[in-house]
């Protein structure tokens, strides 16, 4: 007799063990590999959380050098990709062309077929991490009709990111220390969340033994709906057509209509009921890109922060423990910062890159791990006789 349980999202079907990282939703806590997300936000750069997520340990200083050095090593493209994102329209989603290129890169880099070999894997890992700034910073580039920027081995991860997004070939790119420390914080705060949707399409699509590249092209495509990562880009959306502070209250109305489908987007989590702890950061991270570029008085922060106070005040939310999630602030960074509102769900991507290639990485080496593959509860047709075409009503 066949018996399981039917748990539809899987609310409380554990799929996996793993080491990379825990949540208390209760107590709002989130550590990577025991390491509180405060403390690496506040003292990491981003490649130093990478690291922790995809090796277990902060790197010493030896370690954080060769990381470093193989990880700038791995950041172009073949050059064949350019062609690639050629043959997308110019106003194509940066998103579509996020899946479309990613799933691409199988059919350039073919050591990474042998998946058995952990040589073979940490280079393909390497080449994700590495790569995936440029996947972006060209996907933004291309939308804007600007010639692609390739990338410089001398800048940090973030600096170079920013220069292929925001340099031309005719200006030297002067970084900016506080938008660079933002942008890893940000990278920081999205790098692993353990078995969210697109994390737990990662694993799906590679228990089979596929190819990474194509795992994380899955991912991605997983991660863009707007109940996951796209909820950045559907927050500073959802903040445009509110506009003004006077009309929160007819948009708080909505969200608490059964009826209607809106929902407040950036608020909610499935297992955060206390608070998330990205969110406090990234606010925090908010105020600070604000000051540091000048911007006085942001009218969609001082929307966003009144839409918080109103809905943390109201019982619907209160009751349901609803509290903003990390994706809640994130877009007003961005937008500050000169990001597009459809480049942001490209930039959780990135920074995911990790959590997605770590956790691939456990799962391939964890010897409980099968091929994933979940039950159903058929509730269609009995048994029933074959109706010849002429006989069909
Ligand atoms: N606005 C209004 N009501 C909401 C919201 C919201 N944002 N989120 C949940 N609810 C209500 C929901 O209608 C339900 O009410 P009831 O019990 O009366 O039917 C109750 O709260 C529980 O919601 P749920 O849909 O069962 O919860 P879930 O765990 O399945 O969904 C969620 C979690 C994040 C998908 C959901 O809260 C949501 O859609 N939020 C908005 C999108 C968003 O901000 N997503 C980003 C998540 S954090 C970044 C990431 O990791 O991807």
């Amino acid at each position: 007799l066949d018996v399981f349980t039917y748990d539809p999202g899987y609310t409380s079907t554990g799929s996996c063990k793993s080491a990379i990282t825990y949540i208390d939703g209760d107590e709002g806590v989130l550590l990577h590999r025991g390491y509180a997300i405060a403390d690496l936000a506040e003292n990491c750069e981003f490649l130093d959380v990478a690291y922790l997520i995809l090796k277990g340990e902060l790197p010493n200083v030896e370690q954080k050098a060769k990381f470093e050095n193989d990880i700038t090593h791995h950041s172009m493209l073949n050059e064949q990709i350019s062609f690639f994102y050629r043959g997308f329209r110019r106003d194509s989603h940066p998103m579509a062309v996020m899946c479309g290129v990613v799933g691409a890169m199988a059919a350039f880099y073919h050591d990474s077929t042998d998946i058995n070999d952990p040589h073979q894997r940490m280079i393909a890992s390497y080449r994700l991490i590495a790569k995936m700034p440029t996947v972006v910073g060209w996907a933004y580039k291309y939308s804007q009709g600007q010639p692609f920027m390739y990338p410089q081995n001398k800048l940090s991860y973030s600096e170079n990111f920013l220069r292929m997004m925001f340099a031309t070939p005719c200006e030297e790119y002067v970084p900016n220390p506080i938008l660079t420390r933002a942008m890893d914080r940000i990278l920081i705060l999205h790098a692993d969340h353990e078995q969210n949707a697109s994390t737990s399409t990662v694993r799906l699509a590679g228990s089979s033994g596929a190819n990474p590249f194509a795992c994380i092209a899955a991912g991605i495509a997983s991660l863009w709906g707007p109940a996951h990562g796209g909820a950045n880009e559907a927050v500073l959306t959802m903040l445009h057509e509110i506009g003004s502070v006077d009309r929160i209250p007819e948009f708080i109305k909505k969200a608490k209509d059964k009826d209607d489908p809106f929902r407040l987007m950036g608020f909610g989590h499935r297992v955060y009921k206390n608070y998330d702890p990205r969110a406090k950061i990234m606010a925090q991270t908010c105020h600070e890109v604000l000051d540091e570029l000048g911007v006085k008085d942001e009218p969609l922060l001082k929307l966003a922060m009144e839409l918080e106070r109103i809905a943390l005040e109201d019982e619907y939310f209160v009751q349901r423990k609803l509290f903003p999630n990390v994706d809640f602030y994130s877009g007003i960074i961005f937008r500050a910062m000169g990001i597009p509102t459809t480049v942001f769900t490209c930039l959780f991507a990135l920074a995911r890159t990790v959590g997605w290639i770590a956790q691939w990485n456990e799962m391939l080496t964890d010897a409980d791990q099968k091929i994933g593959r979940p039950r159903q509860l058929y509730v269609g047709a009995g048994p029933r006789p074959y109706v010849p075409l002429d006989k069909r009503g």
